[in-house]
């Protein structure tokens, strides 16, 4: 069940990326496997997937137990060969692969937790070869705060909302959120230009699983609807996670 409502909540985002993947492949004009990097990729479950299109995937992550679930994943899938999975850190991406080198960064759920966000988003452009594509996918603090009210947790709500005045500091133990503002100025500060940006888990995070798992079609009705709405400005803010897709200049 679990695996189902994960499918549902990166259902948009996968849709995006293999749009991107299939984007640069043509820009690229060769049937050439592209070069990606998942930048604190974890236990590459999307690093597996990436790879099973025939794309050659380094993960860098700076956790040894999520690279060695990585490799265990990549064996079960049969891409041993084409991901590798490297102790790293956003911060000194530059120690690891090679300036110039990757098609494709992914960035997904590492800009909330890491110390430096423009540092990591700037470590990535270098790594990109020119007009490489970035995905980042990021917690959104509008959504959170909702969430957070909806509950009964006002006070926690309130500190959320300013969380923004700190945006680019260390997030000590709560992990950072962002506004479509500021994840544009990080990307253009990094010299990247935002092709697309959508708005995941709009109604997923909402719906109790239960009500999704016992209607017939239900899972399929909220996937199509989370499409719908995915870049919908009414509904943005509204959205647990940002995703944005962008170009280095
Ligand atoms: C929320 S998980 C996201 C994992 C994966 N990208 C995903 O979308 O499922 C955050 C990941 O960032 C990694 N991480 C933490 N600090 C990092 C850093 N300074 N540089 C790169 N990755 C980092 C963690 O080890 C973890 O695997």
């Amino acid at each position: 069940m679990e695996g189902r409502r994960s499918a549902l909540r990166t259902a948009v985002v996968w849709d995006a990326l293999l749009e991107m993947l299939r984007d640069r492949n043509l820009a690229v004009g060769a049937q050439r496997p592209l070069q990606v990097i998942d930048l604190g990729g974890g236990t590459g479950g999307l690093a597996v997937r990436v790879a099973e299109l025939g794309h050659h995937v380094v993960v860098v992550d700076p956790s040894p137990d999520a690279l060695a679930s990585l490799e265990r994943r990549a064996a079960e899938a049969s891409v041993s060969a084409s991901v590798r999975g490297v102790v790293g850190d956003a911060a000194t991406l530059l120690d690891v692969v090679q300036p110039a080198s990757a098609d494709v960064v992914i960035c997904h759920g590492v800009l909330e937790v890491v110390d430096d966000p423009a540092l990591a988003l700037t470590s990535a452009a270098t790594a990109l070869v020119e007009g490489g594509c970035l995905s980042v996918l990021a917690a959104q603090r509008s959504a959170a705060v909702f969430t957070r009210a909806i509950t009964g947790h006002l006070a926690e709500a309130r500190a959320l909302l300013q969380q923004h005045e700190t945006a680019s500091g260390n997030p000590g133990s709560v992990p950072r959120r962002f506004s479509p503002d500021e994840l544009h100025q990080l990307l253009a500060s990094a010299h990247f230009t935002v092709t697309e940006m959508r708005g995941v888990r709009v109604f997923t995070d909402h719906i109790a699983s239960t009500m999704v798992e016992s209607q017939p079609g239900a899972s399929e009705e909220l996937r199509a609807l989370e499409a719908a709405v995915a870049t919908d400005p009414d509904f943005m803010a509204m959205a647990t996670q940002l995703h944005l897709l962008a170009t280095r200049r």
